[in-house]
């Protein structure tokens, strides 16, 4: 079992505990034929006719998602079978009567874990096993069928059974017909098409007006990051089947200006069982693969095939712009037999005139350089790690590259990044880095790996393939959620991605640094957001002090979002700062606290918190006072907060699910002394 599926397991937490979404049956909603006879709809409260054996199964069909889950979603009304009672270790048996074969197919609902062997449901001929299907490695029930018209009029049971105790050693079994007409698999069109007709359409009170979000359904990592022809490419890590992880497929989206984004149609699917998981994209100049000509230079993907046991390097291909994709039949690229070997980041290295990847044994914290001619074949070069964060679990979906030194005419140094699953700054999962040299084969560190973000909430990011040299800018995007709190509150999508953002080195004096300086990477969000500020308010606050007082109130920000630019001067206070998204005893506290000189955000008090006991907290990254203020940037989406410190030389990322709509902008201080000026920029819509 990967690495990937024992953490998700391990992210299930209080799935149970999650407020209620909306749509969590939506992906059942395929029709089924009234002519259908229903074999079990596991709605009467009881077993009824199946004969259980062992506990997996419990007394009754589960109604639901069971204690530690993940969110189970797909199933048909409330009850299904879900063997995942006390956990995956538990086993046991369910064999129905005798039913007579009277239709083409046999259709039913299917979650879980996917080994073959140990788990699943089977159909049986006088005792023979003629059928049998498995889980799809997700909770997310899909439709799967059988045709059985060779049974017809013949006597048949079924048996569902768990004999499973690793990760993912569950069956879950819902809606048992015999059809004429079986559902297809997952109707992600179908779904589409329903969502954009809604009158909500992109403007549900949590949906990001500012961010990238995918229309409907679950996203994580950004993958392929390239631009081209004009567009910049966006593909992330998407499940067409439903809201909750499972069959990664890479969504597609592409931009002019990094912020207003058309959504395309799916650009590598889950095939044969095989996910298609992070990686990058190239535009292969020279044609070295092969896949397209000299005139018209081929887009290649490189991603990992995870399935089967092991996770692989595969190509993909595309000389139509991105709109469609091939696979290469060649695939896989690298397998090293590994179920923990993934992320791919690829690059053309112009001294070495060779294709650099950089991917990681995730589990040994290990990443592993390789060189190429053509991207097919590689080699391997040297190898980084472990390193960083000491006894934190994994690294995965790294990237590396080249950044100037502010400051220091043409100087650059590289940036080698890589993320863990969970044990980062804030808690759960997060990013580090280093600052080094590169070759071309090997990176050599300079300094100790510094955290990426210092919010729980800004994950996997990589940065854009192929920006023109006469942009000259290294331009990065994460993905805005936490593996432990993944399951956040919104429907009927989930997880947006940061801000885009452009990436420089900084030289910071900061104690405990052996020559009392450090390298320390700036994040700002990209200029192109200047363009949606509809208008700007000055604020200009003195002689302010506790109780925190209103100073613009909901009429003024009516599009709910904006981006302030600020400065602290604590003077002799503790700290000051502003409460945003205020509402009946609810804000979001950004502020500086003089004691351990630090910005933070508190979200404890933000809104709707309850669906994940790690969600509340307090979140608080180093930061120097220059000429006795520190700079803010803070960027407020409908769920989300960034906040940029002396000009990006820090970040806090955070998301917030605000109850109400009632945006109010309250600034306080612990002493008179304190000012706080700045503006306040009202943002139009850059979605709808
Ligand atoms: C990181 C990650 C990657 C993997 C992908 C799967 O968030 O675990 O390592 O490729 O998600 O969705």
């Amino acid at each position: 079992m990967s690495y990937v599926c024992t953490l998700l397991k391990s992210r299930s937490l209080i799935a149970a505990l999650l407020c209620c979404l909306t749509c969590a049956h939506r992906h059942a909603a395929v029709a089924v034929d009234s002519d259908d006879i229903l074999i079990d709809d596991f709605e009467s409260g009881s077993y009824g006719h199946w004969e259980v054996v062992g506990e997996a199964f419990g007394t009754a069909p589960a109604r639901g998602t069971l204690p530690n889950q993940m969110e189970v979603s797909g199933y048909r009304g409330i009850g299904l079978v879900n063997t995942f009672l006390n956990g995956d270790k538990t086993t046991g048996e369910a064999t129905s009567t005798k039913f007579v074969i009277r239709k083409s197919h046999l259709a039913f609902l299917i979650g879980g874990g996917p080994h073959r062997d140990s788990l699943g449901i089977e159909l049986l001929i006088s005792g023979k096993v003629v059928r049998s299907a498995t889980g799809p490695e997700s909770e997310s029930l899909e439709w799967a069928n059988w045709s059985v018209e060779e049974f017809r009029n013949q006597t048949a049971q079924l048996r569902i059974f768990d004999r499973a105790t690793e990760g993912w050693g569950h069956i879950c079994i819902d809606h048992i017909v015999q059809t004429d007409t079986p559902p297809d698999r997952f109707d992600l069109d179908g779904q589409l098409a329903l969502y954009r007709a809604s009158t909500d359409y992109l403007n549900e009170p949590l949906r990001p007006q500012v961010h990238f979000t995918p229309e409907i359904n679950w996203m994580n990592d950004p993958n392929g990051l390239v631009f081209h022809d004009g567009e910049y490419h966006l593909f992330y890590q998407f499940n067409p089947a439903g809201l909750s992880w499972g069959h990664m497929s890479w969504g597609h989206a592409v931009s002019r200006d990094l912020l207003h984004w058309e959504h395309l149609p799916l650009a590598i699917p889950e095939e044969n069982g095989i996910m298609a998981f992070s990686g990058c994209c190239v535009v292969d100049r020279q044609n070295t693969s092969g896949f397209g000509t000299a005139a018209n230079p081929p887009l290649v993907a490189v991603y990992t095939g995870h399935g089967h046991g092991k996770q692989v390097q595969n190509l993909a291909w595309s000389t139509d712009r991105g709109r469609s994709w091939t696979r290469y039949e060649k695939n896989p690229v690298l397998d090293v037999n590994n179920p923990d070997f993934r992320d791919p980041r690829v690059f053309w290295h112009a001294p070495s005139k060779r294709w650099v990847m950089v991917v990681s044994l995730a589990v040994e914290k290990v990443l592993v350089f390789y060189n190429s001619t053509d991207l097919k074949h590689w080699e391997e070069v040297s190898r980084f790690g472990p390193a960083g964060a000491k006894n934190k679990p994994n690294w995965e979906c790294p990237d590396l590259f080249e950044l100037p030194v502010e400051g220091h005419d043409g100087k650059k140094l590289w940036v080698l990044e890589a993320d863990m699953g969970s044990g980062s700054i804030a808690g759960g999962s997060g990013g580090e880095y280093f600052v080094g040299h590169f070759d071309g084969k090997a990176f050599t560190a300079i300094q100790d790996a510094r955290w990426v973000d210092y919010g729980r909430d800004f994950y996997a990011p990589i940065s854009w393939s192929d920006i023109p040299e006469s942009d000259g800018r290294r331009i990065w995007i994460g993905w805005m959620n936490n593996w432990e709190t993944c399951l956040v509150p919104t429907s009927p999508w989930r997880s947006s991605m940061s801000i885009p953002r452009s990436l420089s080195l900084r030289q910071i004096n900061t104690r405990g640094a052996s020559d009392g300086s450090v390298f320390t990477l700036v994040q700002r969000p990209v200029q192109e957001l200047q363009k949606l500020i509809l208008n700007s308010k000055q604020l200009e606050t003195t002689g302010i002090t506790w109780p925190p007082a209103a100073v613009t109130t909901t009429g003024e920000l009516s599009d709910q979002t904006f981006i302030i630019n600020l400065k602290l001067h604590p003077g002799n206070a503790r700290s000051c700062g502003l409460r945003i998204r205020t509402g009946e005893n609810e804000y979001t506290e950004i502020g500086y606290d003089r004691e351990p000189a630090a910005v933070y955000v508190d979200r404890r008090n933000s809104g709707i918190v309850d669906f994940h006991p790690a969600f509340a907290g307090r979140h608080e990254a180093p930061a120097r006072l220059i000429d006795g203020a520190v700079a803010v940037q803070i960027l407020v989406d409908r769920s989300s907060v960034e906040v940029f410190i002396n000009d990006g030389e820090a970040v806090i990322t955070d998301c917030v699910f605000p109850s109400g709509r009632t945006p109010v902008v309250e600034v306080f201080a612990g002493d008179t002394s304190a000012t706080v000026t700045g503006t306040l920029n009202f943002l139009k819509s850059a979605v709808r």
